[in-house]
């Protein structure tokens, strides 16, 4: 290893496997496409895409990311299953670089209640399976799963028969969040200073935070010789979640002297893929979550304030700019032009054909004309609503709402279906419910609403609101979204676009079958 190999920390990416596992946090085909191709642009080194044996989704994922991966390694998950691994290799195979990452349980309670195995029999499975892997892919991870709560010796001799059989990236788990880092360090040299060809791997760290101690653990594995960091972007994961990786690669980045390492991650990118990530999983960020909340870089106190009109770093140990915050702009109001706004829409890199910009200036005329203050979010908001509805054959037409505490709730709707119009009334136990029994009535179907999330694109009470939705119709998920002053006419507009991708769905499950049965 060069110096510099030896400084490098490689950044892997599991936000769309282990991330995805969280309960609630499914993501569709589309958001995942767009969070891996955004990672690998970032300097992500490595993407767990998915489980692919996990379901059909997860399989078609992967390789997909797998095809359109610039440099990102493209790892898939796998149990020690033979199926399972001969899956993960099927999935990764068109990957420039592909990674099998397979792992097995090594702690006495998990071979006693979930393997009823004993640790030979777990030796065996670690040296058939990695060498399956291997033969598939010349890049192996093996992951002991519960490392943490796995006897130091019994954990060295797992290691030496996982690197004896051809893995190449050695990971250590602390699965159940219980480690604190002298611990999680002390595993590490243990296993490192007793593993005869330990030098002829990565090792790697793999942190849940159940104690809130994932991302201080993780650099404990730093310092014991890891060079490998499995993280989560917003630490989205399984229970309280993984390490956070803006965390890892702020705190690499801004303690150079404390801990020197370096990493290939465009921190400005943090920002926008940390949002990206919320509103896919559903899942809001934290106002005071480190680095991407939203107060993260806010000074209220009189003090604080103070302190930073004379100098920056009074209170600061990294810019907002270095994460991507960008100073919130006043964009315009109602008195703004078509060259201002022309102009705006460029600052924000969006490429427009003309007719795509004069919808988008009747759009924010109207905003313009509801909201006192119209900020770039708001615009951001404004043109990704349009482009999100713009081919959709079942369209929003009118929406009238009754609602109060009288109730019940009631809700008038003209919905555009394939270019007619067609009005229904309905009640419900609140306004939403009111509005979506409207659309039901107007759109039978089974589809099952599992997310429904309100958030406000800007401050004030005149703000944007922001709705995700997310349903589930045999066993896929298909997400939609809608941004409007007025929240209900946001739910109308997230639901309606989720009914729509349903549709896109089944017609294409319908062309498959009809494929399929034709050989
Ligand atoms: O937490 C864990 O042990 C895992 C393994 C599958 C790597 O996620
Ligand atoms: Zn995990």
């Amino acid at each position: 290893m060069s110096s510099s190999d030896k400084d490098h920390v490689v950044i892997f990416d599991t936000t769309l496997r282990d991330g995805e596992q969280s309960p609630g946090a499914t993501m569709s085909f589309d958001e995942k496409m767009e969070i891996a191709s955004t990672l690998d642009e970032m300097g992500v080194d490595i993407i767990e895409a998915g489980f692919p044996i996990a379901s059909e989704g997860d399989f078609e994922a992967v390789s997909e990311i797998a095809k359109n991966a610039k440099n990102a390694v493209i790892a898939g998950l796998a149990r020690a299953i033979p199926g399972d691994i001969a899956r993960a290799g099927e999935a990764v195979k068109h990957a420039k670089r592909p990674r099998i990452h397979t792992f097995v349980s090594t702690s006495p309670i998990h071979l006693e209640h979930q393997m009823r195995k004993n640790e030979d029999e777990v030796l065996e499975i670690i040296a058939a399976t990695v060498t399956q892997a291997r033969n598939l892919t010349d890049d192996v991870e093996w992951s002991a799963m519960d490392a943490t709560r796995t006897s130091h010796e019994y954990l060295a001799k797992c290691v030496d028969m996982a690197i004896k059989s051809g893995a190449t990236t050695i990971n250590l788990p602390d699965t159940v969040g219980y480690n604190v880092a002298e611990e999680y360090y002390e595993m590490f040299r243990y296993v490192r200073e007793n593993v005869p060809d330990s030098d002829k791997v990565r090792f790697s760290t793999h942190c849940h935070n159940d104690l809130g101690l994932a991302v201080a653990n993780s650099l404990a594995g730093l310092e014991a010789g890891c060079r490998q960091i499995e993280c989560t972007i917003n630490g989205l994961g399984e229970r309280a979640g993984n390490a956070a990786l803006e965390e890892i690669v702020m705190a690499i980045a801004t303690r150079g002297d404390k801990l020197p390492y370096y990493t290939n991650v465009d921190s400005t990118q943090l920002m926008k893929v940390s949002r990206m990530v919320a509103t896919a999983a559903g899942f809001p960020v934290q106002f005071n979550k480190a680095i991407v909340g939203q107060n993260a870089f806010a000074h209220e106190s009189g003090i604080h304030q103070d302190g930073m009109l004379k100098s920056a770093d009074t209170f600061e140990i990294m810019t907002p700019e270095s994460v991507g915050v960008k100073e919130t702009s006043l964009v315009m109001g109602k008195h703004s032009g078509r060259h201002a706004f022309k102009e705006k829409l460029k600052d924000l890199g969006y490429d427009m054909s003309d007719n795509e910009f004069q919808d988008a200036f009747v759009r924010f005329k109207e905003l313009a004309d509801k909201k006192k203050h119209v900020y770039d979010e708001d615009i951001e908001a404004l043109v990704d609503d349009q482009r999100a509805h713009a081919d959709e054959r079942i369209q929003m037409v009118s929406l009238t709402v009754i609602a109060g505490t009288g109730g019940p709730q009631k809700a008038t709707m003209t919905l555009d279906i394939d270019g007619e119009q067609v009005t229904k009334e309905a009640t419900g136990d609140g306004p939403v419910d009111a509005t979506f029994n409207a659309i039901k009535a107007m759109v039978p179907h089974e589809a099952k609403l599992t997310l429904y999330n309100v958030q406000a694109v800007t401050a004030g009470t005149d703000a944007q609101a922001h709705v995700s939705v997310k349903m589930e119709e045999d066993g896929k998920t298909v997400t939609g979204r809608g941004a409007d002053t007025d929240t209900m006419v946001a739910s109308t507009k997230a639901y309606v676009s989720a009914l729509n991708k349903l549709m896109v769905r089944r017609t294409r499950t319908a062309k498959a079958e009809i494929f399929d049965a034709a050989g």
